[in-house]
């Protein structure tokens, strides 16, 4: 679960008073919740995101309306919407992900493996790229 990206389905616990998700260890089974924060209001027209951790793992949940997530892993893109709040994305290391297509009661939750740290972001799409390909070198010298 460490890389990579992925739908997963959070237990939903459906009935006549309403749904309830559970989102626990069983869901992040390689790592431990250590921050959350929320998005919301973001205009139609906005792209949140832009960027991919060297380190960092989240699941992003849409709460509330939906989104698009695309991702790029260095190998391979993809496009994910998030519309049900019973299936979240998990996003591993070293991937450049972009959030956009808001609508507009959309609200995303993040759960993320770690504390804010600046120094974990790739903010450039080229330097990304650069970074991946110098793993995958690396990793073959291994
Ligand atoms: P930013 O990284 O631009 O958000 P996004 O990736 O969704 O486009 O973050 C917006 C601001 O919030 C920026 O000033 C950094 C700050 N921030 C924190 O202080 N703590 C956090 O955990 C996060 C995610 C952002």
């Amino acid at each position: 679960m460490a890389n990579g990206h992925r739908l997963v389905t959070l237990p939903s616990h459906v009935d006549e008073r309403g749904t309830l998700v559970v989102i626990d260890d069983t869901v992040t089974p390689d790592f431990e919740v250590r921050r959350a924060y929320v998005i919301r209001g973001v205009p139609g027209t906005e792209v949140r995101g832009a960027h991919a951790h060297r380190e960092l793992r989240q699941i992003v949940v849409p709460l509330a309306g939906s989104f698009t997530v695309s991702v790029d892993d260095g190998e391979q893109t993809a496009e994910y919407l998030l519309a049900d709040s019973g299936v979240g994305l998990f996003l591993g290391r070293m991937v450049w992900r972009e959030l956009r297509a808001f609508s507009e009661d959309a609200v995303a939750l993040v759960l993320a493996s770690d504390r804010y740290n600046p120094d974990d972001y790739i903010n450039d799409l080229s330097q990304f790229h650069d970074e991946y390909a110098a793993q995958i070198v690396t990793m073959a010298f291994l």
